[in-house]
């Protein structure tokens, strides 16, 4: 019994086996399969059932969790207990109740989600002006703001919303009434259950509908993407919040301190989101081996992917959760980010981009002569960025060496070289769609501002059709047991 079942997440099942058993008793009933009195002993049995908790129905004597409840029904109601298996397998029932606890769940993630991004959102909003290093190869590279950097990240989640999202679509569907595998013959409306129960349709083919793992594939490999996504929003935030950065501060509520060192404070979540991306890895990973190669339809192999969900959704949810905390609650340090910007001469690709647009000098030449300029200057270790008039001449020396002529003879003034060297302007400058420029971030903003109000729409929306389902399920069975 022990190496049989799956405890945890026969648990995890339990509230919404018994909406599914009361479902399919109200249909029975209402199709004339089963007589109204057993069904309104059946429902009434169920109703103890639900109010009695996972406690009453003795799990661990039980093979699995559909077995405990009827047998637990059966011990309370008499025979007609028995009765509420007409036409009906455990095989559908199981996948029914993953897709319905799934579907509860897949909605709090998509709340959660948008609640980050929410907060990623005013984060941004409030630097569009906040000038900080943009990096490639963990190097500085170029300017770029905060905002900017923010938004991209924003960006990565509002493609999770999507997957997610378009998952819920092939989550929510039922599959009651397939059986084992071959349908049935009493004349059972699919139809009806699917209604009761608030999902979008019935999964029709009954033999596809027992075998399926795919939905659960589906979302463990949405949210393996979403947590790689979180991984690398948080090991950015350990980062910036070290002594070398000093980009941000995070907030006591979301470090730890060292039980030896006394002064230290370390970012325990962060690094816990990090990790935990390799839990959901994990468990999606394991999900696919089991499903992989399984004959058609049901096999024992499938109760085993079941928990490696769960493992996800309960590693997933919180960690969504712990980052939007994180990112409200973190300090900005502006002045750091702004005088960090010009570390390791930022601005030579600007440079470069000026030098080609004043004098017609080839692309390739510019950054030649530039990069020539930039070992001159110190380059990547140069904490500062170089006064405009030495840049100039050593720009001539280097571009008569290499171009044959003077730069400034080809008309690039000391002017153009000031602006290029400044910082805020590079920003500006950088206003092609989706660049770093405040006006070009600003109207980002409110695009992705009217995204996100959009994006909170659709899971209300859908979670207003799950509560009308069981409404009328409700209903159903008040007039059942009413009569
Ligand atoms: N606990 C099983 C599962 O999760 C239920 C289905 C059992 N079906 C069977 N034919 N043994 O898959």
């Amino acid at each position: 019994m022990e190496y049989l079942r799956s405890l945890e997440a026969d648990e995890w099942l339990f509230r919404a086996d018994v909406l599914v058993d009361k479902a399919h008793v109200v249909m029975l009933c209402e199709q004339g399969i089963l007589s109204r009195q057993d069904a309104v002993t059946i429902l009434n049995g169920l109703q103890e059932i639900e109010k009695g908790g996972i406690a009453l129905i003795k799990l661990e004597e039980y093979e699995d969790l559909h077995t405990a409840i009827e047998a637990t029904l059966i011990k309370l109601v008499g025979e007609a207990g028995g009765r509420m298996h007409t036409a009906r397998s455990r095989n559908d029932e199981v996948a029914t109740c993953i897709r319905l606890a799934l579907r509860d769940e897949l909605l709090k993630v998509l709340n959660a989600l948008n609640e980050l991004r929410r907060a990623l959102l005013k984060l941004a909003t409030a630097h569009t002006t906040t000038i900080m290093p943009g990096f490639t190869h963990l190097q500085h590279a170029q300017p770029t703001t905060l905002a900017h950097h923010l938004l991209a990240h924003f960006d990565a989640l509002s493609r999770d919303f999507e997957r997610l999202l378009d998952a819920y679509r092939r989550v929510n569907l039922c599959p009651l009434g397939a059986a084992a595998f071959a349908g049935t013959g009493f004349k059972v409306s699919r139809e009806r259950v699917c209604e009761l129960l608030g999902f979008d349709d019935v999964l029709e083919n009954s033999m596809d509908a027992v075998s399926t793992r795919d939905f659960l594939l589906e979302t463990l490999s949405a949210f393996a993407i979403l947590m790689t996504d979180l991984s690398r929003l948080a090991e950015e935030l350990i980062l910036w919040s070290t002594p070398e950065f000093r980009f941000v501060r995070l907030s006591d509520k979301y470090t730890s301190f060292s039980s030896i060192m006394p002064q230290k404070q370390n970012p325990d979540f962060a690094e816990l989101v990090r990790a935990r991306c390799g839990t959901v890895l994990g468990c999606m990973m394991a999900a696919f081996a089991i499903c992989k190669a399984l004959p058609y339809s049901y096999n024992r192999d499938l109760q085993e992917a079941t928990p490696h969900l769960l493992r996800a959704v309960r590693t997933t949810l919180p960690s969504i959760s712990v980052m939007r905390g994180m990112l409200e609650s973190a300090e900005v340090n502006v002045e750091e980010l702004q005088r960090k910007a010009a570390w390791g001469f930022t601005v030579a690709t600007e440079l470069a981009d000026v030098i080609v647009r004043k004098t017609g000098m080839p692309f390739r030449t510019a950054h030649k002569i530039v990069g020539e300029l930039s070992k001159k200057l110190g380059g990547e270790a140069a904490d500062a960025v170089p006064d405009a008039s030495t840049v100039l001449k050593v720009l001539d020396v280097l571009s008569l060496e290499i171009w044959g002529e003077k730069l400034s003879g080809r008309g690039l003034s000391a002017e153009d070289v000031h602006r290029a060297l400044d910082l805020e302007e590079n920003v500006r400058m950088r206003d092609v769609r989706g660049g770093p420029s405040p006006s070009e971030v600003e109207r980002g903003l409110e695009e992705r501002r009217k995204m996100l109000e959009n994006d909170e729409k659709k899971v209300k929306l859908r979670e207003a059709k799950v509560k009308r389902g069981f409404e009328e399920l409700k209903g159903a069975v008040g007039n059942i047991l009413a009569s």
